[in-house]
């Protein structure tokens, strides 16, 4: 489905608003196939009504959770799934994949969500206190410790407990933490009374945790029991359908703080943000929106769209198209065979895929020996 002019009119329906939803649920093309003629499947995006907005993308139970990709579908299924348990939820990610919002909506669905969620960034606190941050002390337990305090176990007794960057607990408390998960039991620091938890943990990381594993920087038998659920939030350059959704909750949002009033996203600014790489994802693109709404004096949504260009080229300079990436990849795997596709040793082989395959890549993609043809056998 192309893109056609999306104008919402001020009587529409909420049910009309999810339909005209459907726009952005249809394949928007991958990286791979948004060549230079692409603009055309991005004509202008113009909306009205915020109530019409809200119903593009936002999902049934997690409304403020925006985007419509099978992905992210898959990811909220799973939330569905844990949630009304006990069980432990690890949820990896790229930093900016929304791992908190997904925490909170595990608890939010959860029979414990009257009671108390807590939140402790294990990579904030110095690690020296960390300790005492999860589990408490008593008065006098070690110097300046005045007062007694209670941890965050404590703390989120019959709640949620979630412990983000877990990756960076060091060696010594892993340990403790596995105890408490096993056994329920932990003590405050400078007391030997027993405490019982009643807490559900989810735990979230942007780092490898299996890798830190391999390297002896994480326990095993801790990520065994952590892992009991994992939830992967794949990043925004994944899931490329999410981010119009995302933009115009954004645009609206910012629009309705700022006192604003702006209709229209025109087509060509929403293709350069879906091709953006957005390295620091859902983040980066909520800071990047907000700054453009402050920018736009208009109804149409005016970005720095150059200023987004020049952090692509100097904060990631691998950071290329899909499409670029494989017709490199391709290129080179061609010139390493002398262009011959088939064969035990051709290209195709060597690139693990069919020769026809390899050959409608080629076409796709544009890549052709300027001086010879391809040659088939
Ligand atoms: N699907 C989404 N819909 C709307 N807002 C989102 C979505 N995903 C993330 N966000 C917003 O993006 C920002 C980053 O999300 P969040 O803090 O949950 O990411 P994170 O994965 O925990 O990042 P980090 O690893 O850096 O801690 C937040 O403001 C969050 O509300
Ligand atoms: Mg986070």
């Amino acid at each position: 489905m192309t893109w056609g002019n999306g104008v919402l009119s001020e009587n529409q329906s909420d049910v009309e608003g999810c339909l005209t939803g459907r726009e952005y649920e249809d394949d928007i093309p991958a990286r791979a196939t948004a060549g230079p003629t692409s603009s055309a499947l991005f004509s202008t995006v113009a909306f009205r009504r915020p109530h019409a907005l809200r119903s593009k993308g936002s999902n049934d139970c997690f409304e403020d959770i925006i985007g419509s990709s099978g992905a992210l579908s898959e990811v909220l299924d799973l939330v569905r799934m844990v949630a009304p348990t006990n069980s432990t939820a690890l949820i990896e990610g790229e930093t900016g994949t929304g791992k908190e919002l997904i925490a909170r909506a595990i608890h939010g669905h959860s029979t414990r969500r009257e009671r108390p969620f807590v939140k402790l960034n294990c990579a904030a606190i110095p690690l020296g206190l960390l300790e005492s941050e999860l589990f408490g002390h008593e008065r006098g337990a070690f110097t300046g410790a005045v007062i007694r305090k209670v941890g965050r176990f404590e703390a989120a007794d019959r709640g949620t407990l979630f412990l983000d960057e877990i990756g960076d607990i060091p060696l010594e408390l892993q340990a403790k933490l596995l105890r408490v998960l096993q056994e329920g039991e932990f003590e405050r620091l400078g007391s030997t009374q027993t405490l019982r938890a009643n807490v559900r943990l989810v735990a979230a990381t942007n780092r490898d945790l299996a890798a830190l594993v391999s390297k002896k920087r994480f326990r095993s038998d801790l990520y065994y029991r952590l892992n009991v659920f994992p939830i992967t939030l794949p990043p925004l350059r994944n899931r490329l359908e999410d981010i119009p959704p995302l933009v115009l909750h954004f645009v609206r949002t910012y629009a309705d703080q700022m006192g604003k009033q702006i209709d229209e996203v025109p087509a060509g600014v929403m293709e350069a943000l879906v091709n953006h790489f957005w390295p620091g994802n859902i983040r980066e693109l909520k800071n990047f929106i907000e700054r453009s709404v402050i920018l736009t004096s208009g109804k149409v949504l005016r970005p720095p769209l150059d200023s987004l260009k020049r952090t692509a080229e100097t904060e990631s300079p691998g950071a290329i198209t899909l499409a670029d990436a494989e017709r490199e990849h391709i290129r080179k795997t061609l010139e390493q065979t002398r262009w011959v596709v088939a064969g035990d040793d051709g290209a195709a082989a060597r690139l693990g895929i069919k020769r026809s395959t390899l050959y409608s890549r080629m076409q796709k993609l544009g890549i052709s020996r300027s001086d010879r043809q391809a040659i088939p056998a």
